[in-house]
């Protein structure tokens, strides 16, 4: 039995996840593989205590670094109890968020160098990757309108739009240089969104060994 692969979905808030998720979801049934979902932060019972503190408006000032160890602590419970044991039994992975969005948030938004990232993520991960990312790429405005018109934002969410700006900039330019991550322009109509991503699944999956 060979092992399975994680197949990761990122963007900002209001790109359209979790119905781009479903559809991942509806292409895997369809070629008879079995796959479990995470998502980051969370995905463990530890790690979902971890997304509460990180996601929950405080009164307390959460400092950036803060933020960052809490992402990674998150990951790492996550990536040794769940994602490796079920990529070694054979199932495939779909990931709503992993190290990418690390990459882009705390890197771009937060202003983190990559070398800082760069180290924590090593003793987190050691090598670890995904074997496949979709990036659905939106203007901030469009995303969070979508967002805000979802209900409460959480602490992240009501970050000013300057933010989002940085996120998504370091998104593409982190997309632009690794040719395992692939950009789904999520501001066209959701059908053709939809069409993008069974395209790249088609490519990717269809010439993978399963
Ligand atoms: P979401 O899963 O509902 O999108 O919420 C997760 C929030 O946490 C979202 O605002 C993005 C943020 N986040 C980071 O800032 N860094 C990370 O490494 C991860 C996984 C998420």
């Amino acid at each position: 039995m060979s092992a399975g692969k994680f197949i990761v979905i990122e963007g900002i808030e209001g790109a359209g996840k979790s119905s781009a998720i479903a559809v991942i979801e509806q292409y895997l049934q369809q070629q008879n593989i079995s796959f479990d979902k995470t998502r980051e932060p969370g995905g463990t019972p530890l790690a979902e205590k971890l997304r509460t503190l990180v996601k929950e408006p405080c009164d307390e000032q959460i400092t950036p670094e803060c933020e960052l160890f809490l992402m990674y602590a998150s990951r790492s419970q996550l990536l040794h109890n769940k994602i490796l044991p079920t990529l070694a039994s054979g199932k495939w992975v779909i990931g709503d968020r992993h190290d990418l969005s690390s990459r882009a948030y705390q890197g771009g938004g937060r202003e983190f160098n990559n070398d800082v990232i760069d180290s924590i993520a090593n003793i987190t991960l050691n090598g670890f990757k995904p074997h496949l990312t979709l990036y659905l790429d939106i203007e901030p405005e469009l995303g969070l309108g979508r967002a805000q018109a979802r209900g409460e934002l959480d602490r992240i969410e009501q970050e000013k739009i300057e933010f989002f700006h940085k996120v998504r900039n370091k998104y593409l330019e982190l997309a632009n240089q690794d040719e395992t991550i692939f950009i789904i322009d999520a501001s066209q109509p959701m059908d053709k969104v939809h069409q993008d991503i069974r395209a790249v699944l088609g490519e990717q999956i269809g010439a993978s060994d399963q």
